[in-house]
């Protein structure tokens, strides 16, 4: 798939890796460019992290990066069995469950999940998503309270489709987020979404990975939709949670993989 319908271009500062910074732009198969444009999509390198930007845009000032170690995400790890999330996912009789977060976008739900003790396999169709999300779980290894979490998740880029009929080990759980919230340029769209919303979305329909996680039989597959959405393929799930803006539908599987034909 291609990355960005906009122009989109690497740049690394001179303290960041050069060799990464190679590394990365052949592998998303986008320029390095010496200097940064004056418009587009920048991904730049830092010593610090990996960050998304788009270039004059006086709408959109800010950078996009991973960073587990925000307050606010450190506040989410506090007590995260007490997360809708990770109750709809809550599985018993598992030492440690295995979870597919078969649309990861930038791994906060995949992060919450692993906080909570599942090894969390990812799956990112966008290969700058994923870059994004691979840098940050890169610096959340170093990070003495977060290296456990960090260890306990892998990351895929690939398209889900591709890879849920293939798993080498049967999950406990499979998780789907696939859909950002509609376009819009109101302000109550937070500038890091707005910012992801100029990557190249486009995927099968998401109804097409709810199918294909129901065949794989986990013991459940849990769906976030907003509060008040149909239900994705119009499957009428096992059961609902449903928080104040979001929902999570729980399908209820046989949790024993079935044997081909
Ligand atoms: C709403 S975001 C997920 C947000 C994520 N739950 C989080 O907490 O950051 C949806 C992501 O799913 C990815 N996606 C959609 N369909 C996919 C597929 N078939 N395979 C892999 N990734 C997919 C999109 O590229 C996007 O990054």
């Amino acid at each position: 798939m291609s990355v960005s319908p906009l122009p989109l271009v690497l740049h690394a500062d001179g303290s960041s890796a050069p060799d990464r910074a190679l590394g990365l732009a052949q592998a998303l198969n986008i320029p390095l460019a010496a200097a940064p444009p004056a418009e587009g999509l920048l991904l730049r390198l830092t010593s610090e992290h990996l960050e998304l930007r788009k270039l004059g845009d006086p709408a959109l000032p800010g950078a996009l990066w991973v960073d587990f170690n925000r307050p606010a995400a450190r506040r989410r790890l506090l007590h995260p069995g007490e997360e809708l999330l990770t109750q709809a996912a809550k599985v018993r009789n598992a030492a440690q469950p295995l979870l597919i977060d078969a649309a990861a976008g930038l791994g906060r739900d995949g992060f919450l999940l692993a906080a909570s003790g599942f090894r969390v396999l990812m799956f990112e169709c966008n290969p700058v998503v994923a870059a994004l999300l691979s840098d940050g779980l890169q610096r959340a290894a170093r990070i003495v309270e977060l290296a456990d979490i960090a260890a306990r998740m892998r990351l895929t880029t690939a398209n889900a489709l591709d890879r849920l009929p293939a798993l080498a080990e049967q999950p406990d759980v499979i998780y789907l987020d696939p859909m950002f919230p509609e376009r819009s340029k109101t302000a109550k769209v937070k500038q890091d979404l707005q910012l992801l919303q100029l990557l190249d979305q486009k995927s099968e329909p998401p109804e097409q990975l709810l199918f294909a996680a129901l065949k794989v039989q986990a013991k459940k597959v849990v769906v976030k939709r907003p509060l008040k959405g149909p239900f994705l393929g119009e499957r009428v799930p096992s059961y609902s949670l449903r928080g104040k803006a979001v929902r999570f539908d729980v399908y209820v599987g046989s949790g024993k993989k079935r044997e081909s034909p």
